[in-house]
């Protein structure tokens, strides 16, 4: 599935970086910020000048809002009357979940904490304008929720727990919880380490108040990835390459990137499950095979002939989609 980024705010983006006087330096820093999330695990990957600002909306914008357009579309999915009027999002970066966010739900007030001022900057001069609503930025980092004042119906935590330390995340897994009326959705890298991020608060479900587990597990039981060395839930997103992206990107030749993530939806309403989450690309053929998560609570590979009622369902699935019997 090739998800969009807004093509007006990218050449604004693009425009931006092309016709600044700092151009060669903003393209070095695409190619660090680049390298830094590949390499960096569990630390603080703060922007450390506006080059660099620049370079994570040119660089990552796109790819990270795609992944959290994806899992917005599953959630409105799952809780069709689900409506936010109120959004928090902690570690907003440029404000990209909240900008997604507005593109799935009509929400009235955006709270955007960000601890980060560069941040801040381009995501004050580039996304808001984009967010129908009133956007309030808040210099805070996640230590700061729990003194956040009122609570919001839609709590955003965007590729953030990743950069503070696993002993910090029940913490403020439950602190975020602590301020949600709805639902508070985590998105991090479809990496073994952010699927680690991403269990850490799915198991923490089981101790917070009024809290189910509705995304993307078919079930509330354990998880039957946790704990397999080789395997990890995750999910992939095809993103859009501008010409623009690919010379930033050195060595980037395709026209797309495929941006790999891991989620988790924890709401205060119960869902109706789905009878399986395809985990995998389908392989297609006379027996399509598809790897899913069942709501036994089992990981399987599912076969399914040409001669199955199911057949013509399971030919249309993607990897990250649910499927009933
Ligand atoms: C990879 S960026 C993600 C930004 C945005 N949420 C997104 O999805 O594109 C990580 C963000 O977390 C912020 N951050 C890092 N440590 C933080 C902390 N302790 N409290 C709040 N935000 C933090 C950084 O400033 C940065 O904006």
């Amino acid at each position: 599935m090739v998800q969009q980024f807004p093509h007006a705010l990218r050449s604004r983006i693009e425009e931006a970086v092309q016709a600044s006087t700092s151009r060669d330096q903003i393209s070095r820093s695409a190619v660090d910020v680049s390298e830094r999330y590949r390499r960096v695990q569990g630390g603080s990957l703060q922007m450390k000048n506006l080059s660099e600002a620049m370079a994570y909306l040119v660089a990552r914008l796109p790819a990270t809002f795609s992944a959290n357009a994806r899992v917005m579309e599953e959630v409105a999915r799952l809780l069709p009357d689900f409506s936010p009027k109120t959004i928090l999002d902690v570690g907003a970066g440029p404000a990209t979940a909240s900008l997604a966010a507005s593109m799935e739900w009509e929400a009235e007030q955006f709270t955007l904490l960000e601890p980060n001022k560069f941040l801040r900057e381009v995501g004050h001069d580039f996304i808001t304008p984009e967010i129908s609503g009133n956007v309030s930025w808040v210099e805070k980092d996640l230590s700061g929720v729990s003194s956040f004042e009122g609570g919001a119906d839609l709590v955003l935590a965007s590729y953030v727990l990743n950069e503070v330390a696993p002993k910090s995340w029940g913490k403020v897994i439950a602190d975020l919880w602590s301020k949600c009326r709805g639902v508070l959705i985590v998105v991090e890298t479809g990496t073994p380490f952010g699927f680690s991020v991403v269990h850490a608060a799915r198991a923490s479900a089981s101790t917070l108040d009024g809290c189910y587990v509705i995304g993307p597990c078919p079930q509330t039981g354990a998880c039957p990835l946790a704990g397999d060395e080789n395997r990890w839930c995750h999910f992939s997103v095809r993103v859009e390459r501008s010409k623009f992206h690919k010379q930033m990107k050195e060595g980037a030749q395709l026209g797309y990137e495929d941006e790999k993530f891991s989620w988790v939806a924890l709401s205060r309403f119960p869902a109706t499950l789905p009878d399986y989450r395809v985990i995998g690309h389908p392989s297609l053929g006379k027996v399509i095979q598809l790897q899913v998560c069942g709501a036994d609570g089992m990981a399987k590979t599912l076969e399914i002939a040409k001669s199955s009622p199911h057949y013509k369902q399971a030919k249309k699935c993607s990897w990250g989609d649910s499927l009933d019997d």
